[in-house]
C-alpha cells in the first residue's frame, strides 16, 4: 500500500509532492514524510511525522524548504508501527540517500542482518531501510567504476540492489550527490511517470500527477527509470533502453468537495440517486422499437456468446457485490457463477474448464490481490493449447486509469466519479448496477428468461432513481435517530438470505470499517447452527426481509432471534410479517430482483450516523485505506 510520489523539474518540489501526497492519501494515512535536495549543501531535507498528511504540513508550515528535487510518502504500516522512525523517506546511514517505497520486501529480515553484521545500525522496524543501505554499499563499490555521472551511477545502483529484493515494490530514489536526479522503479506495484515541460513527476496513482500534467507514461513491471528535468530513460529488466509513446489522462481531476456534508463518505450516499440515473442513460439503450433494449458496453460482446461459466476474483465491498452479481448471474441468467476471494484464488484455483468468463472486480483498479489473481488466470489459460480454455475477461472498476484499466480490454467502468471515504459506498452501487446490466444481457444471450421477464427488470431499473431518492431522504433521518441506541452497544449480528445474504455482509462490513463495531453477516438460515449462542438483550439483530422467495423463511429466522431477547431491527417493507420487529427501517415495496439496490442504503446510512454519532473519522477510519497495494 502507501503512496509514492517524486518530482524532479524546475519548480520549488515542496508544493508538488504536497499536492501528490493529498491525493494519495487514500492510500494510507499512518504517517507521512518528504526528502528533498538541497543543492547548495550537497545534503538532503527530510522531514516526517506520524499520522495524517496534515500533522506533516503544519510541521512544513514553519519551515521554508527550497529545492527541486523531491520525494515524498504517505504510508499504510505493514511492518514496524505508525511511529515516526518506521515514517518514509527512510535514510542510509550518512543522509545522503532517501528511499520511498511501497510494497513489501520478504526477504527483508535476511539483508538487514547480513547489513548489521556489516556494522550498520538500523533507525526503523521496516522492511524498506535495507534499500538505502544497500543502494549507499553500491554506490561506494560503483565509485571504482568512475560511471558517466551521478544519475547513471544512481540508476546502476538501485539496478544492482533490486536484483537482490524479493517481494513487490514501487521506489522513489534520491542522493545528495546526484541533485538534479531520481531514479524510479517498480516491481507488481504501480508507477506512473508524468511528463510536463522541463518537469517529471512520478506517482503511484494518477490523481497525484493530474494538476501538473495530463501526459502520462505508465511504468511496466520491472522497468526501472532515470529522470532529470532533461529528459527519461527507461530500461526492462534485461537492461534494455525502452522507447514508447506516452498516452493522455483518460479522466482530468475531478475536484470534488463535500458540498454541506461533514463527511465524504455521506455526501456519497447521497449520490446513489444521481449515479443510478446516469448509470441508466450510460448503458440501457432503446432502440427505435422501445421493447428491444440493450446494454451497451465499450467493447465488443460477442465472444460472450460462447460462456458457459463464471468466476468472479474481487477483494472486500467488491467481492461482496460480486456475490449479488453471482446471484443475478446464475438465478436470472442461468450461467453458473462461482466468486472467489482474490486472495485465495490466487494459491488454490479451481481446475481450468473451458469457455469460461473472468471478471476482475475491484472499484480501485489497483487492489494488489485481485490484480495478481487475474494475471495468474490469464497466465495459466495463455500456457493451455486448449483454445476453450484461453482467458475471456471483463473488468468493472471506478478508474479507467488504473492498473486494471491499462491490463484488460474489455472495462465495465462505474462511472461512480472519484470516492473519496475509504469505506466504498456509491462505488459498491456501481458494481451492483454493472452486473445488473451483466445479467440483463447474459438473460438476452442464454434466453434464461421471456423478453417480458428481462423488460420488467429494466423498467424496474428505470423507476429506481425516484425511489432512491425518497429512500436515501427518509433513512437519513431514521438511521440519524437510530444511532443513538447503539452508544453502548459491541455487538451486531446481520441476517439476509438468497440475494440479500451479500447485503448482510456488507451491513456488517461497513459497520466494523467505520465504527469500529464487531459486526458479522450471516445467512439467516444458518444462524440457529452456531451464532444463535452470541444472542443475548445487549446484540440487537438487524435481518432483511425483502418479499419474495425467502421472506416468510427470514421472518421465521428472525423470530427465533426475538426468542434470545435481541433487539431485532427489520430492513422490510411494512407488511403482514413484518410487525416482529422491535424497530422497522421501511423499504417500498418492489421487484425482490431489485432488494439488494434497496435494503443496502439504510445499512450505509446506519454505519454512517453510528460512526459520526460516536464522533470518528468516518472518511479515514483506523489502520484501512483505500487501495491495498500489498498482498
Ligand atoms: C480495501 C478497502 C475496501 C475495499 C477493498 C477492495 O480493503 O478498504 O473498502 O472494498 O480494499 O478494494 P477494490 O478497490 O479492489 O474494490
Amino acid at each position: 500500500m502507501c503512496g509514492i510520489v517524486a518530482v524532479t523539474g524546475y519548480r520549488n518540489a515542496l508544493p508538488l509532492l504536497i499536492n501528490g501526497l493529498e491525493k494519495l492519501e487514500y492510500r494510507g494515512y499512518d504517517s507521512a514524510g518528504i526528502a528533498i535536495v538541497n543543492p547548495e549543501e550537497n545534503n538532503l531535507i527530510c522531514n516526517k511525522s506520524e499520522g495524517k498528511l496534515i500533522k506533516l504540513k503544519n510541521n512544513l508550515s514553519q519551515q521554508e524548504i527550497i529545492g527541486t528535487v523531491g520525494i515524498g510518502h504517505t504510508r499504510w504500516a505493514t511492518h514496524g508501527k505508525p511511529e515516526v522512525k518506521n515514517a518514509h523517506p527512510h535514510l542510509d546511514s550518512t543522509g545522503k540517500v532517501a528511499v520511498v517505497q511501497n510494497g513489501i520486501i520478504e526477504n527483508f529480515l535476511d539483508l538487514r542482518n547480513k547489513l548489521e553484521q556489516e556494522g550498520v545500525s538500523f533507525q526503523s522496524d521496516t522492511d524498506t531501510e535495507v534499500i538505502p543501505h544497500l543502494i549507499k554499499k553500491e554506490l561506494n563499490n560503483l565509485k571504482k567504476l568512475n560511471l558517466e555521472d551521478n544519475g547513471s551511477t544512481l540508476l546502476v545502483a538501485v539496478r544492482n540492489v533490486i536484483a537482490d529484493l524479493e517481494g513487490t515494490y514501487a521506489l522513489a530514489v534520491l542522493w545528495a550527490d546526484a541533485p538534479d536526479s531520481l531514479v524510479v522503479a517498480r516491481r507488481q506495484a504501480p508507477l506512473i511517470i508524468g511528463l510536463g515541460e522541463g518537469e517529471f513527476i512520478c506517482a503511484s496513482d494518477t490523481p497525484a500527477i493530474a494538476n501538473l500534467t495530463q501526459t502520462i507514461l505508465p511504468m511496466e513491471d520491472e522497468e526501472i527509470g532515470l529522470l532529470t528535468p532533461l529528459g527519461i530513460e527507461l530500461y526492462d529488466s534485461n537492461n534494455e533502453r525502452q522507447y514508447r509513446n506516452p498516452t493522455s489522462l483518460k479522466c482530468s481531476e475531478q475536484v470534488v468537495d463535500k458540498m454541506n456534508f461533514r463527511h465524504y463518505m455521506h455526501k456519497e450516499i447521497y449520490e446513489q440517486p444521481s449515479l443510478t440515473k446516469n448509470w441508466i442513460e450510460k448503458y440501457l439503450t432503446r432502440n427505435n422499437d422501445s421493447n428491444n433494449i440493450r446494454v451497451n458496453y465499450s467493447f465488443d460482446t460477442n465472444f460472450l456468446e460462447d460462456i458457459e461459466r463464471i468466476q468472479i476474483l474481487a477483494c472486500g465491498t467488491s467481492r461482496h457485490a460480486s456475490m449479488v452479481g453471482s446471484y443475478l448471474l446464475e438465478q436470472f441468467s442461468g450461467v453458473p457463477t462461482d466468486v472467489f476471494y482474490a486472495s485465495e484464488f490466487r494459491y488454490s484455483p479451481p481446475p481450468v474448464l473451458p469457455n469460461t468468463l473472468t471478471i476482475g472486480v475491484t472499484q480501485s483498479g489497483e487492489t494488489a490481490d485481485t490484480l495478481a489473481a487475474l494475471s495468474m488466470e490469464i497466465k495459466r489459460r495463455e500456457s493451455l493449447e486448449n483454445k476453450l480454455c484461453k482467458p475471456n475477461l471483463i473488468a468493472i472498476t471506478n478508474r479507467l486509469d488504473s492498473s486494471i484499466g491499462r491490463q484488460i480490454p474489455n472495462i465495465i467502468d462505474i462511472s461512480a466519479g472519484i470516492e473519496i471515504g475509504v469505506a466504498a459506498t456509491k462505488t459498491f452501487f456501481g458494481q451492483l448496477l454493472s452486473f445488473y446490466g451483466l445479467a440483463i444481457t447474459f438473460a438476452q444471450i442464454k434466453q434464461s428468461k421471456t423478453d417480458n421477464e428481462i423488460n420488467k427488470l429494466i423498467s424496474s431499473l428505470e423507476n429506481l432513481p425516484s425511489l432512491l431518492e425518497d429512500l436515501v431522504i427518509q433513512h437519513n433521518e431514521i438511521s440519524e435517530k437510530l444511532a443513538h441506541e447503539f452508544s453502548e452497544i459491541k455487538d451486531v449480528i446481520f441476517l439476509g438470505r438468497g440475494i440479500n445474504y451479500p447485503i448482510a455482509l456488507e451491513g456488517a462490513l461497513k459497520l466494523k470499517e467505520i465504527s469500529y463495531i464487531h459486526a458479522a453477516g450471516y445467512p439467516a438460515g444458518e444462524m440457529k447452527h452456531g451464532p444463535i449462542a452470541l444472542l443475548e438483550k445487549k446484540v440487537p439483530v438487524i435481518s432483511i426481509a425483502t418479499p419474495g422467495k425467502v421472506f416468510e423463511k427470514v421472518i421465521s429466522n428472525a423470530q427465533e432471534a426475538k426468542a434470545r431477547d435481541s433487539y431485532l431491527i427489520g430492513i422490510a417493507p411494512k407488511c403482514e410479517g413484518t410487525e416482529i420487529f422491535d424497530y422497522l427501517m421501511p423499504l417500498p415495496t418492489a421487484d425482490e430482483w431489485l432488494s439488494p439496490l434497496l435494503a443496502v442504503i439504510p445499512l450505509q446510512l446506519l454505519s454512517y450516523h453510528i460512526a459520526a454519532h460516536r464522533g470518528l473519522d468516518v472518511d479515514q477510519p483506523r489502520n484501512l485505506a483505500k487501495s491495498v497495494t500489498v498482498e
